[in-house]
């Protein structure tokens, strides 16, 4: 058996490798030329030393003085002597430069599909090409997109998990923005997008406690990656609720993805909010922190992912601010209106 583990880096680029069953982190990070960083190799330096995001992992020695238990209690480890029992993601606090590494690579795809989806987002489905088994990243991460026909590049958030050939991409069509206009006026199928994959920071951690997760408008495609292999998984073992929030109702789309989605994950909601007032929409209305449980999310510890324009991160962060809930742990993505690129 073996794993698929993504290492990820301060500086924001994810590696990735094959883990065989029982072998040392380590080993096969340098078996795939990732070189981290080591001395001892033997539990002891803690030269080696990161965080896992996600997955299960045993440790075989782990030395007092390299990690105290309050480290493994936020499951810090030693890649020397850590092996995965389940796909994995690991975090270490350095720039990937430090392992030899080029980081993310081109690749291209061919344009399959584009759907409208609502009156402002439209989905790119591209096919990859010439990647054999598909492209490893992290649902949450995202692509710089090279718009045909010009040599400018947009980013976009992965709306789908990984493991197929076909990537999604939901689009904000803007009035002129260089990929809307694109999109709008000469894309074809079969038409080649080169891109650079895969990039950010924004993905899931490991899942020990409710989760909590906050869109705003497009912000929804790192969420539908998120939600659709929680659903290949059976689930995460805890509630997870989704504030979607739009402009207007004919912003909206892929809800009956996310109902199909709501029948497939266990404990899984989904809650639309139209800001606009004068909206004909039956659903919630106003900004999305009128209707956070304030006293649910200070009754127990959760987690808070947030995906969307700036004012809308920054006002999720001063609502949790003024609610003093100190057991919330935040991990947010911003990304700007104009270019819908990330910030
Ligand atoms: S290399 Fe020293 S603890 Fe891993």
């Amino acid at each position: 058996m073996t794993y698929k583990v993504a290492f990820s880096f301060a500086d924001g680029k994810t590696l990735f490798c094959h883990v065989q069953n029982n072998e040392l982190l380590l080993d096969a990070a340098l078996r795939s030329g990732i070189t981290l960083p080591m001395d001892c190799r033997e539990g002891v330096c803690a030269t080696c030393q990161g965080r896992c995001d996600s997955g299960q992992y045993t440790q075989d020695y782990v030395d007092d003085e390299a990690l105290s238990a309050n480290d493994l209690a936020q499951r810090k480890m030693l890649s020397c002597q850590t092996r995965v029992k389940s796909d994995a993601a690991f975090y270490f606090d350095f720039d990937s430069s430090l392992c030899n590494s080029t980081g993310p690579t081109q690749h291209q795809g061919k344009v399959s599909r584009l759907d409208r989806v609502s009156d402002s987002t439209a989905i790119l489905h591209l096919m990859l090409e010439g990647l054999e088994g598909g492209l490893d990243y992290l649902p949450g991460q995202y692509a710089r997109l090279r718009v045909p026909g010009t040599d400018l590049s947009r980013s976009y958030s992965f709306a789908n998990a990984p493991g197929g050939n076909t990537l999604e991409f939901l689009v904000r069509l803007l009035p002129d923005g260089v990929m809307s206009n694109y999109l709008r006026e000469r894309c074809q199928v079969g038409d080649v997008i080169p891109f650079e994959a895969p990039l950010g920071t924004f993905y899931l951690r490991h899942v020990d406690r409710p989760l909590t997760l906050v869109a705003g408008g497009t912000g929804l495609s790192a969420f539908l990656g998120m939600l659709e292999q929680m659903a290949a998984r059976g689930g995460c073992g805890q509630p997870v609720h989704l504030y979607y929030g739009v402009r207007n109702a004919q912003d909206l789309c892929e809800l009956k993805r996310l109902d199909a989605l709501s029948q497939q994950i266990p404990e899984f909601r989904f809650i639309p909010v139209v800001s606009d007032e004068q909206a004909a929409w039956a659903g919630k209305r106003g900004y999305i922190v009128d209707h956070m449980d304030a006293r649910a999310l200070a009754q127990a510890p959760a987690d808070i992912y947030v995906c969307g324009p700036p004012p809308m991160v920054e006002s999720i962060k001063d609502w949790l601010q003024g609610q003093a809930l100190s057991s919330v742990r935040l991990h947010f993505e911003k990304f700007a209106d104009s270019s819908v690129s990330l910030i």
